[in-house]
Order: structure tokens, then C-alpha cells, then sequence
């Protein structure tokens, strides 16, 4: 059984299947079979849950919390995906927005896992085009041939072909993918528009692409989630407001302390304890890039932090020098903000005088 100190100076990764299982193989065959249609937590069999432990059911505030795969299920997490999969199922899709590291694309391979069929990935940048998105000519190949065989004879042999290349939405719109579409709102409007007729009329219009039909109709089983940052566009891609009439946005936020525990523990094969440590690291981290009025760490650099020092067997301990180097290296860009004017190694050396202090 997984307990939680169980887990504790774990350093050989789990078998994803053997421990911590607290279902019955009923249950996870019933959980397996109704997928899409179960209220219950959608559960694969590698499913550990943690809260049958002794120790935790102590604590009476505490929450629900399982893993899949590495990844920890909420309870938040795991109502948004299934109201998620409910929606998507009806045909709507789901856009999860919320400052960078607090797990938008982990909830959305989550979702995406639940539906039994391939997944495409796009990424929202500005150079997206409608040719990534549709197709079209990416060049030409050419043969040549060259006959010079007998001496005042000279033959040439041109063939040129030209090179098309299918896009990776009419794939995924045409075979009926679940699309996860990360930070959408970094392309521009111009390439999202595309997205307009997709999600209202169910059809995916072939501009440009010089292919005989002018659409094509949207595979009943494709489904579309959707990824974005609010700070990233606030006022700046203002129509991407039509867009955003046509999926249902949840709000996803930073997971919350118990949770980040969990999350820790789990992914880097630490203890509690040591999850700990590094949660109030980066909870004195935020506080000293909000009192500078600079940007604020995230979660995803607790859990790069969690990574390196499990990998590379570096004691977890604030007053450990390897490990507040560490530290102050995963935070790299934010100290550096922190630090204005100031000698770097000097301010180095008082920040980690404070670290110590946490
Ligand atoms: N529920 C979770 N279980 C395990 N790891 C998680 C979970 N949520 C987030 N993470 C980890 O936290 C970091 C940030 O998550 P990510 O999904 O990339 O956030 P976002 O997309 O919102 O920026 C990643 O390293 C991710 O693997
Ligand atoms: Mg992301």
C-alpha cells in the first residue's frame, strides 16, 4: 500500500500497477467500460488512490486525491474533468485558462486520455499559418537528367512534382481526433478564424489549399480542447472574443498546497517532508518577487526543482549549499529580477541567508 510515508525516501520508480490500488478489479473494469457515460471517477487500472490510508483518514478535511500515470487527480481536477468530458461529449469545447504552471496542459492530456482515440497537439504561436492548419504546396521535388554521353549531344530531362502536405487540423478534423490546441490565443486571429466555422458549423473550409472541394464536414467524434493564458492576451488579440463565445471556459487555478505536496511526491519519488521544503521555498520566492513588484515563480518550477534534486540525489534541505544552488538556479530569470543593481553573487549570497530562514 502507497501510504503517504510510505512513499517517503522512495527512490526507485513505481510500478504504476501493483501498489496503492485500492479498487476492486470490478471497479475498474466498471470505470473502464463507461467511459463517457460513468458519473463515478473515470479510473484506468493503474489507478492508486490515496485515500484509504490510516493516516489520512485522521485528517478530516482531507481530500480525495489519485494518481494516473504520475499525475495527481484532485478533487477539483477531477470535477473539472468530468464535467469536461460531459461537454465534450455534447459536442462543446472545453478551454482551461489560468496563469502559466498551475496544470492547463496536464488536465488537458487528462481529458484527452479519456476518449479512446488519437490525439493531435497544436501549439498557439504567431507564425501558425493556415498551411500548418490545412496544408498545402510546400514545395516542388525535381529530377533532372542529364545525357552528355556523346559529346556535341546534350539532353536535359526535367520533371518537376509538386510537395503537398496535409495540415495537421483537416487531419485531425477529418480522422476525428480530440485536438488540444496549448495556448491558442499566441497564433493570430487571422489563423484562429479558421476555428470559427469548425466549432459552429462543423465544417472546416479549405482555403487556399487548392483542393477540389471547397470544405469539409467535421468527423462526428472530433473533439477540441482548448488552452490559453489570460495575461498573455488580455486586450491584445481582441477578436478572439467570437472564439471564445463558442467553447465553455473553465477557470483552472494553482493546485492547492495539498496538493502540490501530493504532486511532488509523486512526480520525483520524494518524501513529504521534502515536497514541503520545496513548496515553501517557492512560496518565499513568490513572496519576494510580489514585495519587488517582479514576476511571480510558478508551480512548474517547484516541480523542475523536485526533478533535478531526486535525480540527482541532492539532499532537499534548505541549508544544503548544492541544494539552495539549485534552488537559485531553477529560479534563474526571477532572481535575477529581484536583484536589480545589486552585485549578483553579493545579493546571491543574502538571498541565500534568507532561503535558510524558510
Ligand atoms: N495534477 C498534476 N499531477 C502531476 N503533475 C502536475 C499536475 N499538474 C501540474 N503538474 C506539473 O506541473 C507543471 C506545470 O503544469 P502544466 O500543465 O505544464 O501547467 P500550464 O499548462 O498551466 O502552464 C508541469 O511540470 C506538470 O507536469
Ligand atoms: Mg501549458
Amino acid at each position: 500500500m502507497a501510504t503517504t510515508n510510505g512513499r517517503k525516501q522512495q527512490t526507485q520508480k513505481k510500478s504504476s500497477n501493483t501498489s496503492g490500488n485500492s479498487r476492486t478489479s470490478q471497479q475498474k473494469n466498471s470505470s473502464q467500460n463507461n467511459r463517457g457515460q460513468s458519473k463515478k471517477i473515470n479510473a484506468p487500472a493503474n489507478t492508486k488512490s490515496k485515500q484509504t490510508t490510516s493516516e489520512e483518514q485522521g485528517q478530516s478535511k482531507q481530500q480525495k486525491i489519485s494518481t494516473i500515470n504520475k499525475i495527481v487527480e484532485t478533487d477539483e481536477m477531477q470535477s473539472i474533468l468530468e464535467r469536461s468530458e460531459k461537454y465534450l461529449t455534447s459536442g462543446y469545447p472545453v478551454h482551461f485558462t489560468g496563469a502559466a504552471g498551475v496544470g492547463k496542459t496536464t488536465l488537458s492530456f487528462q481529458l484527452a486520455r479519456r476518449f479512446n482515440q488519437p490525439v493531435t497537439l497544436l501549439n498557439g504561436n504567431e507564425s501558425l499559418s493556415n498551411t500548418d492548419l490545412l496544408g498545402g504546396r510546400i514545395g516542388y521535388t525535381s529530377d533532372k537528367l542529364i545525357d552528355n554521353y556523346v559529346r556535341k549531344v546534350y539532353k536535359r530531362e526535367d520533371q518537376i512534382t509538386e510537395r503537398w502536405s496535409t495540415g495537421r487540423l483537416l487531419e485531425a478534423v477529418k480522422n476525428g481526433h480530440t485536438l488540444i490546441y496549448d495556448e491558442f490565443t499566441r497564433s493570430l486571429p487571422s489563423t484562429n478564424n479558421l476555428f470559427l466555422s469548425v466549432l459552429e458549423e462543423g465544417i472546416l473550409p479549405l482555403y487556399g489549399t487548392q483542393r477540389n472541394e471547397s470544405f469539409i464536414t467535421v468527423h462526428p467524434n472530433f473533439k477540441a480542447i482548448f488552452t490559453s493564458n489570460p495575461e498573455e492576451y488580455a486586450g491584445v488579440h481582441k477578436s478572439q472574443d467570437a472564439l471564445l463565445d463558442r467553447m465553455i471556459t473553465i477557470p483552472v487555478e494553482d493546485p492547492n498546497k495539498e496538493a502540490q505536496v501530493s504532486i511532488l511526491t509523486e512526480r520525483a519519488s520524494i518524501s513529504e517532508k521534502e515536497a514541503e521544503t520545496i513548496i515553501k521555498a517557492l512560496d518565499w520566492a513568490k513572496s519576494t518577487s510580489r514585495e519587488n513588484d517582479t514576476h511571480v515563480p510558478s508551480f512548474r518550477l517547484a516541480v523542475m526543482t523536485a526533478m533535478l534534486s531526486s535525480e540527482h540525489e541532492v539532499k532537499i534541505d534548505v541549508k544544503n549549499d548544492d541544494f539552495q544552488q539549485l534552488f537559485f538556479d531553477v529560479m534563474g530569470h526571477y532572481f535575477l529580477e529581484n536583484i536589480q543593481g545589486e552585485d549578483v553573487s553579493e545579493a546571491q549570497k543574502r538571498m541565500k541567508e534568507e532561503l535558510k530562514k524558510v
